[in-house]
């Protein structure tokens, strides 16, 4: 019986009479010590929540890095494994992270698995300083996956990871400059994903053996929290990760397949990537539509991410598939494993944004260096021949790239600019084309635009992010691909058209007769839909317009964007398939195959040093991935601009001008 007590009720107990004696004293007793017990427990209980939640967040990384910190050292929410087991992993794991050539020669003996796998010096702070980490990596506390804040150290991948490089020449005493915002030369991502998994398998990996090596290596924390609650629980969070990642490499392996591991991660019929490349939409096409993807082939090269303000670049990507920076970014993070949770954390989404607009500013004003400053040993050109080189580039390039007028002015996208910002098409355009596109097929390898699904993953992946259920008060106007901006009317509702978006291409799949797919989006727009639209009911905080990630089946092709820093884009074109500017112009034979690892950089020819495969087809140790333009995605043809090699070859007057020309695009 509950009685309610009036609150001015006499505080007295309340007898009933008559009411039996339940128990002897002793019963009594240890009834009431099992209470007590029970109250502490449930006290302590309820204060290492509370504890918990205050000191989240103090785990939580900060959301206010400014856009360059952004940029380098902010977390994406791609965290990948705890702090300790980085700073161990050579230690802890050489079979798996040791580098071999394919026929078996041990590559870079003597350096840390971060150097074997292509990323630069200069991360940010660690927790210890004798075990450091890349350009690129990042420490938070936040663990992989879902981004909930622990208070263990995980390290993660940010932007740097990819678009960095380090530019050195092939003077030995040369130790480079670490260029960040560009693209990667040396990183070779996909091989170190696949050492990752393989050295996280190994049984004997227990976090007994990772935080013992860690002390031995990086010395030992003797603070009273580590030394008492913090290591068992540390111990506890590893053994947690690494149950789970070993879980879902298992289980990924059917759609993935099974990692490679070895002189495999070098052989290019393996892992076809190799060094400064990924395969961006693979992952798309795995992550997004949970399709295997394994006949993708589009390779992408790391390009260099800056001067990206949308009157410069009002669509990126090598296919102008995207129309706005922070979705650039977002995509970028998404497909590279961070989660619709993960990104939804405050500080994740703020760095996403963050490093999207500086993006936007990178360049001249933040000190990317023009030709010049970053190689002074190199004279400076002779003026007559310059202005040669200016007005072959001002007949042949401006129309589709635009020109700087002077090494130290900003980038011109309008004087004798005529096709900058269009398709120049996979195919030749047929007269009285609606876009109007220039009057050229581009000729360079197919397979970024041509890959299976790339028509329905716009749709796909803007309704992933659900919107708003909330209609638009005024008419707003949002990027979009074609004509670059869209207007969306008063009483516009994201989340509904998201909804009929994907009952569209229901509608689609069904009317072509593709049933199966069809039900693939029927799934896609009940259950799935629904459960984000639960998760995010005022919508998920980085979702974006409708038409800022486009395909146009009648507009397949590259897109004619700016080409500033020009130097600093090589190995040139989309899938990174030409190394020097001098076989870009045709000036010299493209080769068929070359050797791909840490090329050092060579001014001249602008552009990396590579040389031939030996016998056999194999690559040496100093550079070990052989590059071969015959494969699927590699090919190295197309963008003859202004003559094809034929007619160069036999020219001395052809070739007189592209070496002036060569010379000009030092100062682009
Ligand atoms: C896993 C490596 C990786 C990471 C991490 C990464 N990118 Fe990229 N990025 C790429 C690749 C590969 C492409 C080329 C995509 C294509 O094929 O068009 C690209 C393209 C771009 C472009 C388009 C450049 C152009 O010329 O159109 C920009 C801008 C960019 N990334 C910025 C970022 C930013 C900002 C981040 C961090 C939020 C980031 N990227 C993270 C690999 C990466
Ligand atoms: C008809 C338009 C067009 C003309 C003319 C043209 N280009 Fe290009 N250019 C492109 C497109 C499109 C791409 C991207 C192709 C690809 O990656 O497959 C490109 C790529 C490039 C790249 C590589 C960029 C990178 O990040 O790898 C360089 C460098 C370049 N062009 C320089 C030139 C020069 C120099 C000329 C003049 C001799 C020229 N282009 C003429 C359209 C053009």
């Amino acid at each position: 019986v509950i009685k309610c007590l009036p609150l001015d009720a006499p505080a007295t107990p309340v007898v009933v009479p008559g009411a039996p004696i339940l128990s002897p004293a002793w019963l009594q007793r240890a009834a009431s010590i099992a209470g007590w017990i029970f109250v502490g427990v449930s006290t302590l209980a309820f204060a290492v929540s509370l504890i918990w939640l205050a000191a989240e967040q103090g785990w939580q990384p900060r959301a206010d890095m400014g856009p360059q910190e952004a940029f380098r050292d902010g977390t994406l929410g791609l965290e990948i494994m705890p702090y300790k087991l980085a700073a161990v992993l050579d230690e802890v794991a050489p079979k798996a992270m040791q580098r071999f050539t394919p026929d078996g020669h041990r590559v870079g003996a003597k350096k840390a698995w971060w150097q074997n796998f292509g990323f630069n010096a200069g991360g940010p702070k660690t927790p210890s300083d004798k075990c450091p980490l890349p350009l690129g990596f990042t420490v938070t506390k936040l663990l992989p996956v879902s981004a909930e804040p622990v208070p263990v150290d995980f390290v993660g991948l940010s932007c740097a990871a990819c678009h960095s490089a380090r530019l050195r020449t092939t003077d030995p005493k040369d130790k480079g400059t670490v260029v960040l915002g560009t693209g990667a030369i040396s990183a070779d991502v996909i091989a170190f994903t696949d050492a990752f998994k393989q050295a996280t398998a190994q049984a004997s990996l227990t976090p007994a053996v990772i935080q013992d090596a860690y002390d031995r290596k990086c010395g030992t924390d003797t603070g009273l929290w580590a030394s008492t609650i913090g290591r068992p629980l540390e111990a506890f969070l590893i053994q947690k990760w690494l149950d789970g990642f070993r879980a879902t490499t298992r289980s990924d392996a059917s759609k993935y397949d099974l990692p490679f591991h070895g002189g495999e991660l070098y052989d290019p019929n393996k892992i076809g990537a190799g060094p400064s490349r990924t395969r961006p939409f693979r992952s798309v096409v795995r992550n997004e539509l949970d399709f295997p993807g394994a006949k993708n082939f589009a390779y992408s090269k790391v390009p260099a991410a800056f001067e990206q303000s949308r009157a410069m670049r009002p669509r990126s990507q090598f296919d102008g598939s995207v129309a706005n920076p922070t979705t650039r970014s977002l995509i970028a993070a998404y497909t590279s494993g961070a989660s619709l949770a993960g990104l939804a954390n405050p500080a994740v989404a703020h760095n996403v944004r963050a490093a999207a607009a500086y993006t936007e500013v990178m360049g001249l004003a933040t000190g990317i260096k023009t030709f010049a400053e970053m190689f002074p040993a190199v004279p400076a050109p002779d003026p007559a021949l310059l202005s040669l080189g200016r007005d072959s580039y001002m007949r042949n390039c401006a129309s589709c790239h635009g020109h700087r007028p002077d090494p130290k002015a900003a980038w011109d996208v309008k004087t004798d600019a005529k096709w900058i910002h269009k398709i120049t098409r996979l195919v030749m355009p047929q007269p009285g084309d609606k876009y109007d596109p220039p009057p050229y097929a581009i000729g360079t390898d197919p397979e970024r635009v041509l890959f299976r699904y790339a028509d329905i993953l716009p749709t796909a992946l803007w309704a992933r992010f659900p919107g708003s259920p909330i209609p638009l008060a005024a008419a707003e106007k949002t990027p979009a691909c074609a004509s670059f901006e869209k207007t969306l009317p008063a009483g516009y509702t994201m989340r509904k058209e998201q909804q009929d978006a994907l009952a569209g291409l229901d509608e689609r799949a069904r009317s072509k007769g593709d049933f199966v797919q069809a039900n693939y989006w029927t799934a896609r727009r009940e259950p799935e839909f629904e459960t984000a639209r639960r998760m995010w009911p005022a919508g998920h905080p980085l979702t974006f317009g409708p038409s800022e990630i486009c395909y146009d089946v009648d507009d397949l092709g590259y897109f004619n964007n700016p080409i500033p820093f020009a130097y600093l884009r090589a190995p040139y074109l989309h899938n990174g398939s030409v190394p020097t500017m001098r076989q870009l112009l045709n000036l010299d034979d493209r080769m068929k195959t070359f050797c791909r690892g840490d090329n050092a950089y060579d001014p001249l020819a602008m552009g990396i040093v590579t040389h031939a495969p030996g016998a056999g087809g194999q690559c040496g140790a100093d550079l070990p991935f052989a590059f071969d333009a015959s494969l699927i995605g590699n090919s190295n043809a197309g963008h003859d601009y202004p003559w094809h090699r034929d007619e160069v070859a036999g020219d001395p007057a052809k070739q007189a001008e592209l070496e002036a020309l060569l010379v000009y695009l030092r100062t682009q």
